[in-house]
């Protein structure tokens, strides 16, 4: 850890157990950047331990463009230092020009370190940073991957499931990660499927349902594409769009507000992602009679993970709702991917259980489920941790 960073003295009763925050070095090659990059590992072993695969690799360039600060969210690293080794961290996001009372919270811990206290140290000091910054809500996500033999482990019938209040979806009682956030008094606000598309297998169902999706939404729709940057003349409309996927999708019980999006934050969010090695794949619909944008959606794919795309917004406004636009603008950004980005072989996408329309849109496109992401809340009381 950077010798000037300041370290706060964990709560912990062991004496070799350090947690402090990690700066963001100006670039990854000054010498303040191996513990972020450290860190920036960590995680990317956590993720491998969770599904069996690099798919979610993070390198550090992606990761310096994510926690630079930015006008729209500060995000802080905490790491937990033991005998010279980074064994844990946490990533505290705070939203910045909305949802001003929330905070969103990601904890790993080193597979080796693992029930030795390191996590809930780490909790402990990320709760007590987010009460002092006047946030009251405090929101984490945990995942599970299919079993080897097509399970769940929180599949309906074994009797040890969370169930969150929609009644969508399940996710397994037993898990660390589970038993960590109840015990510290979060409650399971939703469950999200985790779905993967093997391109290999899925190319002709785009073609089929982009053709099928077109004749039924008529000449009034027309697909306009893009990659990288909006065009500037759609910028605001878009701006909008990005606005209303904030909240249009199912929430669950997170208490989440709707964002503020204008042309300043797409273009924002564009070049970030550009600065980390990525890129963006859009497809939008434009309603000919106004001459509006009535939906979008997104795919993107890192430099750090060249076999994968990952699915991103998703939305089609309400007034445009029953015309089949959902599977004709993911249909249409399949197909427009086979071109622009040959070398990926895996989507990812993920949608919350009780999405019935979109679970059934990735299905028939054939998206299989991967695994699980429990949605987790907690509301602070006034108490200390
Ligand atoms: C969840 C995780 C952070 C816990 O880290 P840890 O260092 O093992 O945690 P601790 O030893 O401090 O234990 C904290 C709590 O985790 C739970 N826990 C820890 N080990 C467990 C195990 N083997 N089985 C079930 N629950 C366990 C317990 O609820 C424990 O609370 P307690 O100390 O009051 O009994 C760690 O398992 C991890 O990194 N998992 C993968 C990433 C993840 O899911 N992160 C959460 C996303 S926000």
């Amino acid at each position: 850890m950077r010798a000037d960073a300041p370290v706060l003295q964990s709560s912990m009763s062991t004496d070799s157990l350090h947690i402090g925050p990690v700066p963001v070095p100006p670039d990854l090659s000054s010498p303040d950047a191996a513990d972020f990059l450290d860190v920036v590992e960590l995680g990317n072993l956590v993720q491998r331990g969770v599904w069996g695969s690099d798919d979610f690799r993070r390198d550090g360039r992606q990761e310096h463009a994510a926690f630079r600060s930015n006008p729209y969210e500060e995000r802080l690293i905490l790491a937990a230092q033991r005998d010279g080794r980074i064994v844990g961290r946490a990533i505290i996001d705070l939203p910045l020009t909305d949802n001003l009372s929330a905070c969103y919270l990601d904890l790993s811990v080193h597979p080796e370190a693992r029930s030795e206290g390191v996590g809930g140290a780490l909790y402990a000091e990320a709760e007590r940073y987010v009460r002092s910054r006047g946030r009251s809500t405090v929101m984490a996500w945990s995942e599970v991957s299919l079993t080897a033999d097509g399970r769940a482990p929180g599949a309906p019938g074994r009797g040890e499931d969370l169930v969150p209040a929609s009644g969508a979806g399940s996710f397994p009682s037993g898990d660390p990660a589970a038993r960590m956030a109840l015990s510290r008094g979060f409650d399971l606000a939703q469950v999200d499927r985790c779905s993967v598309l093997d391109l290999g297998s899925g190319r002709n169902a785009a073609a089929d349902a982009f053709a099928a999706a077109q004749a039924a939404a008529g000449p009034d729709y027309e697909v306009l594409r893009w990659e990288g940057h909006c065009p500037d003349d759609r910028l605001d409309q878009y701006a909008r769009l990005r606005q209303a996927m904030s909240t249009d999708a199912p929430l669950g019980d997170l208490d989440l507000d709707e964002e503020d999006w204008d042309g300043a934050r797409v273009r924002e969010a564009e070049n970030r992602l550009e600065r980390g090695g990525g890129r963006s794949l859009v497809a939008a619909v434009l309603h000919r009679p106004t001459g509006e944008l009535a939906g979008h959606t997104v795919l993107e794919r890192y430099e750090a993970a060249p076999a994968v795309a990952n699915q991103e917004d998703t939305l089609v406004l309400r007034a445009h709702r029953g015309h089949r636009l959902g599977m004709l603008l993911k249909a249409a950004n399949l197909l427009a991917l086979r071109s622009a980005w040959p070398g990926v072989e895996r989507i990812y996408t993920w949608n919350a259980e009780e999405n019935a329309f979109m679970l059934a849109v990735n299905v028939e496109l054939g998206f299989v489920p991967a695994g699980w992401v429990a949605g987790w809340q907690k509301r602070l009381g006034p108490s200390a941790v």
